[in-house]
């Protein structure tokens, strides 16, 4: 290999490594230095100021490190230096410090501050962390759901957290920082999505054996689209439209699962598990576990735990013919 490849090959692997680190953080994946909403472009502001700040801090405290280790110990008949050990002592341990972390404390209470401010027209949804999903609620509209929030993009909202059981933490990295659900202490999240797209958020606080499996999406739509699915919402799903699903609908009510769960418009009002007026629109099924297919919803009835070890809800004796209804009727409800 001659010299003039080796470098250009050296070079190639250099853009492709930092081709694929910069794709980290990017696209859909979840980034707080993606910012898709003001406060998360207010809190990815002051991180990238104190990365800059902390490089500048690395290099010049590295820069020193060689420089000694090169010069070796100063003797008396070196050159005396311009300045003298005590005034580098001060500056260099004392003051600069100082100065940088006066800077970092003002830029983090005024983004904080920035962040906490509450807006008038807010948007209120309740979120409720749940034994490993989340329970969603527009409290103006009446209307529930679970692991998919959907909001308007341009206007602020106000997400009000809480838990009945143990402490979730709610993250949205490319929205907004992340904040705990605590059982008993509702804390509330102000953000503003700028562009429309679909959000993954995570559980960012250890909850348990599905804490992994913990996810849910915000769904950021144009205020007329939000405006139409929340009223759309409001009313209780139409009649199931064909024969297997009216059978579905009939089996649902006569197995175990009305016991639990939640059909808008129906006799099942159950709430311990999520509401499931709107299941066949949601993208996953078991907070995030599995993608929402048919076959996967035949695979959770059944036996969910086969899915998501330790979910609460149990194992389902159905026959074949009753599944199948179930899931056509369950997959009909948009
Ligand atoms: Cu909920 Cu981790």
């Amino acid at each position: 290999m001659t010299r003039r490849s080796g470098a250009r090959l050296r070079t190639a692997a250099l853009a492709a490594a930092t081709t694929a680190l910069l794709a980290g953080c990017s696209g859909d994946k979840l980034s707080s230095v993606n910012p898709k909403g003001s406060e998360a472009s207010k809190i990815a502001g002051a991180w990238w100021l104190i990365f800059a700040l902390a490089v500048g801090v690395y290099a010049i405290v590295g820069g020193f490190i060689i420089v000694a280790s090169l010069r070796g110990r100063r003797t008396d008949h070196g050159r005396p230096s311009r300045i003298s050990d005590g005034a580098f002592l001060w500056l260099g341990g004392l003051i600069v410090p100082a100065l940088i972390l006066m800077v970092v404390a003002a830029v983090t209470v005024e983004t904080t501050a920035a962040v906490r401010k509450p807006s008038r027209d807010a948007l209120r949804v309740e979120v409720v962390g749940k034994d490993w999903w989340w329970a969603v609620r527009y409290p103006d509209s009446g209307v529930t759901t679970a692991n998919e929030i959907r909001l308007p993009v341009g206007r602020p909202v106000e997400i009000r957290l809480t838990s009945d059981n143990v402490i979730h933490s709610f993250w949205v990295p490319n929205l907004a920082g992340k904040m705990d659900v605590i059982p008993g202490q509702p804390n509330t999240l102000r953000f503003t999505v700028d562009e429309p797209g679909v959000y993954r958020g995570q559980c960012a606080e250890f909850c348990g054996l599905q804490h992994a499996n913990m996810a849910f999406y915000v769904i950021a739509q144009t205020p007329g689209m939000f405006d139409r699915w929340l009223t759309r919402h409001s009313q209780p799903p139409s009649e199931p439209a064909g024969e297997l699903e009216a059978k579905g609908a009939a089996v649902f009510q006569r197995l175990a699962c009305a016991g639990c769960h939640t059909v808008d418009g129906t006799q099942a009002q159950g709430t311990r598990g999520p509401n499931l007026t709107n299941l066949g629109e949601r993208r996953t099924l078991g907070a995030g576990t599995v993608e929402n297919t048919p076959e996967n919803l035949a695979r959770w009835i059944p036996d969910a735990s086969s899915l998501k070890p330790g979910v609460l809800m149990p194992a389902i004796p159905i026959s074949h013919s009753d599944l199948e209804a179930v899931v056509a009727y369950l997959e009909s409800l948009e």
